[in-house]
């Protein structure tokens, strides 16, 4: 199986192809990026997506009982004796109608995927189970990541649970939630905490890994988004196979967006659906590289010659001024996003927008979240905030239906949730006070009560 697929630069103009085998995750002809691409014609491709149902049945099979490889007919790079699987992609698409009417959708007609049911915590396993797969297939002893924390922990659980590998994470120090920290550390990864921010360890990571010849697994890895990719697929089954006319999803270093984008043009391309979702991609305002090329720059993705002369200017813009992405959604607090081409990319195949959203949009959409029964760290609430704001300028109708991706769980962060809910005023401005957000509109604060029985009975007959 493995011949018919390999590696191709995703720049149509370059096409250079590389061996599935190859690690450097980088095209040698042009420095671009690579995809993974599949002789379709000669594989069993499904005819139709309810193809997919007659796994249900058969979920003592390790490879069909997971989210991500029951779909594995979908990127067929691995033989299923290669592949590892620790039982991730066991995730909800709930309808959330009271998340829905905050941002202002019809009942009926939102949808909240919520990955942070997956084995590490977050969206990142799907990725991590094929590029760990991957991994094993070229013979790699250990495997590195740079990390704003959920790369990294999902890569630890993967190393733990099958003990095939060794985990190097590098993460910037003080960026990273305690939540994700105690994951690498519980779970044995050698743990590298640089001085500097995700951008500077993703830099090193990448240095490193070549001159040591380690196994990177960030998502410039193509193998990564293949993985991701079943996070679509998981949304369409739980929507009958009917495609949503919206998927909003957060973007920091655009892995996801790349990947869905891919696998909405594949599905497109194996007439599997007949139309594909616009895509929302949702930057933080403290890290919104892509929202100022996208929609201020009006940089496109241009047949795959897009405009480098003003993603060079932004970048060289960021290094002049040294400006440092800021947000308190750590998770893409990210201002070099690696998969901006790919990105751009699925915003030309599938159309859709970018925006930008406050710290202050994030948290409130996170309590309205967690009210609707869901809880998300801060990052993953930028989907919500970007629905609730692309309703309001018209863009999405509250008639369509969407998706908002919750990539991650809310116990990944507890502290931003505790300031927000917190009744006291030094605990809100040491968190979030001096980053910036001014109030918490839908904080749930704890009634603070005398160790006495009447005085319990009475707090709950007022307040409960
Ligand atoms: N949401 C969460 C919870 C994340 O952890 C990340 C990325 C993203 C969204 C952004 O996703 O890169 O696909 O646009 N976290 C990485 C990490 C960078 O190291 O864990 P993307």
């Amino acid at each position: 199986m493995a011949e018919l697929a390999y590696q191709r630069c995703i720049h149509p103009h370059c096409g250079a192809t590389v061996d599935l085998m190859d690690t450097s995750f980088q095209c040698p002809k042009c420095g671009g990026l690579l995809d993974v691409a599949y002789e379709w014609d000669k594989l069993p491709v499904p005819k139709t997506l309810k193809h997919f149902e007659s796994k249900w049945a058969n979920r003592n099979h390790p490879l069909d009982f997971s989210g991500v490889w029951r779909f594995r007919e979908l990127f067929p790079f691995a033989p299923d004796e290669k592949i590892l699987t620790i039982g991730e992609g066991q995730t909800l698409c709930q309808r959330a109608d009271l998340v829905g009417q905050y941002a202002g959708m019809k009942p009926g007609n939102t949808y909240l995927q919520y990955e942070g049911m997956n084995p590490s915590g977050s969206f990142k396993d799907n990725g991590m189970t094929a590029a760990f797969t991957h991994a094993i297939m070229t013979g790699a002893r250990r495997a590195a990541c740079a990390s704003t924390g959920n790369t990294s922990a999902s890569l630890a659980i993967y190393c733990a649970a099958t003990q095939k590998m060794r985990a190097v994470v590098f993460i910037g120090s003080g960026k990273i939630s305690y939540g994700k920290l105690s994951q690498a550390l519980e779970h044995n990864a050698l743990t590298l905490q640089i001085a500097g921010d995700f951008d500077d360890a993703l830099r090193r990571v990448q240095e490193v890994s070549r001159q040591l010849g380690i196994y990177l697994v960030n998502s410039i890895n193509p193998f990564r988004l293949e993985g991701q990719k079943s996070v679509m697929l998981r949304v369409l089954e739980a929507l009958n196979w009917e495609v949503p006319d919206w998927i909003v999803v957060p973007g920091g270093n655009l892995g996801n967006s790349s990947a869905f984008g891919k696998a909405f043009t594949e599905l497109l391309e194996l007439g599997l659906i007949k139309k594909a979702p616009k895509i929302a991609i949702i930057n933080a305002a403290g890290a919104d590289t892509f929202y100022q090329l996208y929609e201020k720059q009006g940089v496109r993705w241009n047949a795959g010659r897009p405009d480098g002369g003003k993603i060079d200017g932004y970048m060289k813009y960021l290094d002049d001024a040294d400006k440092r992405a800021d947000t308190l959604a750590s998770a893409i607090e990210i201002n070099r996003p690696v998969n901006l081409p790919k990105a751009l990319r699925a915003l030309e195949r599938c159309g859709g927008c970018v925006r930008e959203v406050t710290d202050t949009e994030m948290l409130d959409a996170k309590a309205k979240i967690g009210a609707g029964g869901l809880g998300c760290e801060p990052a993953s609430a930028a989907s919500v905030a970007g629905l609730l704001k692309l309703v309001r300028e018209g863009v999405i109708s509250p008639d369509e239906r969407a998706v908002c991706i919750l990539t991650a769980h809310l116990l990944k962060d507890p502290t931003a949730t505790v300031a927000y809910h917190s009744a006291d005023q030094k605990t809100f401005d040491d968190v979030l006070g001096k980053r910036g957000v001014k109030r918490a509109s839908f904080a749930n604060r704890a009634v603070q009560v005398p160790n006495q029985l009447d005085a319990i009975v009475q707090a709950i007959e007022v307040y409960a």
